[in-house]
Order: structure tokens, then sequence, then C-alpha cells
């Protein structure tokens, strides 16, 4: 199978699933088998060896834009770390992400808020969950969920699907040392054209 079509067939599957379920949770959950089997074919893997590093510094990150959908908005990004980087905690605001890891293991961190929300720039958070993700494993981050995720030793390369593309309304951001809550525009986006 040609990397084009294992693309391809994901739109057209992930399309389908738009026109066909209008309940954005129940969508988003139908949605993890149709990106575990992108994330299984070999071609994609191999792609993405060529694929560059994405930036996790500095106020924004990056990602790659591989696809926006025209009728539905949905959004394909890539997500390459280094070795031993890191996001961020942060939420998507009201957007819904699936997170798949194709290649390495990723560590994610999933964090829940704490205070009453009553002090602006104020937050408290406290971790939840700490899970090693590896090929071919999908986390489904719902609206205003918050989390991190971090590469270890090796280089990792995540496929993230988004109801929209990020980027252009504000995220929240915790920094739980200091317990500070702030906002940000979401990752830049950086067209890539896939093979
Ligand atoms: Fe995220």
């Amino acid at each position: 199978m040609s990397n084009q079509s294992a693309v391809q067939k994901f739109i057209a599957s992930t399309r389908r699933l738009h026109a066909e379920e209008s309940d954005p949770r129940k969508r988003w959950e139908k949605m993890t088998p149709l990106l575990q089997e992108l994330l299984a074919d070999p071609s994609v893997k191999e792609q993405s060896m060529k694929w560059p590093d994405c930036s996790q510094g500095g106020e924004r990150a990056e990602n790659l834009l591989f696809y926006e959908d025209p009728d539905y908005r949905f959004v394909i990004n890539g997500l390459i770390k280094a070795p031993h980087s890191r996001t961020q905690i942060h939420d998507h605001a009201h957007n819904w992400t699936l997170y798949g890891v194709l290649d390495g293991t990723e560590t994610i961190m999933r964090y829940e808020r704490v205070d009453d929300r009553s002090k602006p720039d104020y937050a408290e958070i406290r971790g939840v969950s700490k899970l090693r993700a590896g090929p071919g494993e999908v986390d489904l981050v719902r609206p205003w969920e918050i989390h991190a995720e971090a590469s270890g030793d090796e280089r990792t390369v995540a496929i993230i699907v988004r109801a929209e593309k990020a980027g252009g309304f504000l995220q929240g951001r915790y920094d739980p040392v200091n317990k500070k809550y702030w906002q940000g525009y979401g990752p830049k986006q950086l067209p890539y054209q896939l093979k």
C-alpha cells in the first residue's frame, strides 16, 4: 500500500465518521481505531524518518500541518520531539484531540485542577497519571484536559488529529511550581507535504 493511500484512507474514513456521528464525544471515541490503523501502516513510519523536529521551546511550540479538511475542519498534525524534550503543561481549550504515537516511546502526564478557579493567573494542579505510550498507542485528549508529553532517550514521532486547527485561539498553560495559570496561542502550524 502506498503511503498516500494509507493517509487518504484515513481521511476518507474520518470524513465518513464526521458525516455519520454528530455527537463529538462518540465521534472522537470511534476515531481511535481509525488512527491506530494509520499508525500501523509501515509506509507511514518509513516516511516519518525524514520529518523535521518540532521546537517545544519558547512561548509557542510547533506542529507539522499535514492536512486540514475543507468541510469538517479536522486537521492532521505531526509532532516530532528531539530526545529529552517535553511540552509545557497545557490544555487544548475546546478542541478534541487524538494523540497517536508513531515512533519512539513517550511519557504522557495527566493533571487535574484542584483550586476553585477564583483567582486569575493562579492554578493549582496535581498529577493524576503518568503513562508510557509506545508505537500504535492513542491518547484521547478531551476538551480542557490538562496534560504534557515528554520524549525520553530517543526521538519520538506523534500523529495528532484535532477537531480544528490549533494556533488561532487561546489555550491554558500551567506552572505547577509557581502555581501560575496563563493562556497562549497553540502550536504554530508548519505546512508539510506528505508524499
Ligand atoms: Fe497537548
